[in-house]
């Protein structure tokens, strides 16, 4: 906008003068609700006017938020995008509209002209550092393992199942006997959860479970206990984001290990942001954030009390 590009002739470009809309899914998830705090927090302390646009899951939400900021003439333009197809038409009116678009934590199905870059994992990699624990935890034991994925069609629910089933491709005695979705919420995923015991004789032939995010893993805990089951132990639990409950699941001997996905994409986002409208610089297309595994002898205590004053 305007103010940008004054910012800009005069040669020091300040965040300040920004605005920037955000279109977010909506808050499914504690990891979903930490983004959006450390989102909110890093535009003030860049001095972003942001504009928070809240979709409650529906695409056809984040469309409209994102036609309204093309309409209101934002400086650009961050989406979570809930699902991964249907997008080039609306980018393609924010790039004829001049304003750059940056994605966050979900990858989308669209010519990659369209947007600035994404700040996303690499999420096909999470579901096989998942899936290597598991095939290292359970040797040659025959093992059934109960999948609840993340909401359908979004690219962490495709991917991360890909990247298990990678993981597992090799290993015949680890089967997917059951896998449907539980929208990445903790009672979708304790619903489904109490499905897949009735339907597995009570559950006592479940050797695992694999949850696209933790949220879900700490429903479905909630369903194994409530059947007399024992999560952690008789049942290995294994999933996605390390968000501050399934440190304490783990203390509690309740959860066995989760693949961390930082909350904090907005900060990359932004300074990608700041450089191209400072001088141009072009970022990569593709900003990875890290992967990094925890299990129970990583002292969950310690990590839930890093953790849980940090927005989630
Ligand atoms: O896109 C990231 C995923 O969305 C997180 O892993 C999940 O918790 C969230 O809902």
């Amino acid at each position: 906008g305007a103010a940008a590009l004054l910012a800009t002739f005069a040669g020091t470009v300040s965040a300040s003068a920004l605005t920037v809309g955000f279109s977010q899914i909506g808050s499914e998830s504690g990891w979903r609700a930490a983004e959006t705090t450390v989102t909110q927090q890093q535009a003030k302390d860049r001095g972003v006017d942001l504009k928070f646009a809240d979709a409650q899951q529906k695409q056809e939400n984040q469309i409209k938020a994102v036609r309204g900021f093309i309409a209101q003439g934002v400086d650009a333009i961050l989406i979570a995008p809930v699902v991964a197809t249907g997008w080039d038409a609306v980018l393609k009116e924010a790039q004829e509209a001049d304003i750059p678009v940056i994605l966050l934590d979900r990858q989308i199905d669209a010519p990659d002209d369209l947007y600035l870059t994404a700040v996303t994992s690499d999420q096909v990699h999470e579901g096989k550092v998942a899936g290597d624990w598991l095939v290292g935890a359970v040797g040659d034991q025959e093992c059934k393992v109960m999948e609840l994925q993340g909401t359908t069609g979004s690219s962490p629910a495709i991917n991360r199942k890909k990247g298990f089933e990678e993981a597992i491709a090799g290993h015949p005695n680890i089967t997917i006997a059951r896998s449907q979705t539980g929208d990445f919420t903790r009672t979708k995923g304790k619903e489904v959860m109490e499905s897949f015991i009735k339907a597995e004789n009570g559950g006592k032939d479940i050797c695992a479970v694999y949850a696209h995010n933790d949220d879900m893993a700490v429903g479905a805990i909630q369903a194994m206990k409530e059947a007399g089951l024992k999560p952690g132990s008789d049942i290995k639990v294994v999933s996605i984001d390390a968000v501050p409950d399934i440190f304490l699941a783990m203390e509690n001997g309740e959860a066995n290990a989760t693949v961390e996905l930082t909350p904090n994409m907005a900060g990359p986002a932004f300074d990608a942001l700041e450089a191209y409208l400072k001088d141009g610089t072009v970022p990569p297309k593709w900003i990875q954030t890290e992967s990094k595994l925890y299990t129970a002898s990583d002292d969950p205590k310690a990590v839930y009390e890093s953790k849980k004053d940090l927005g989630y």
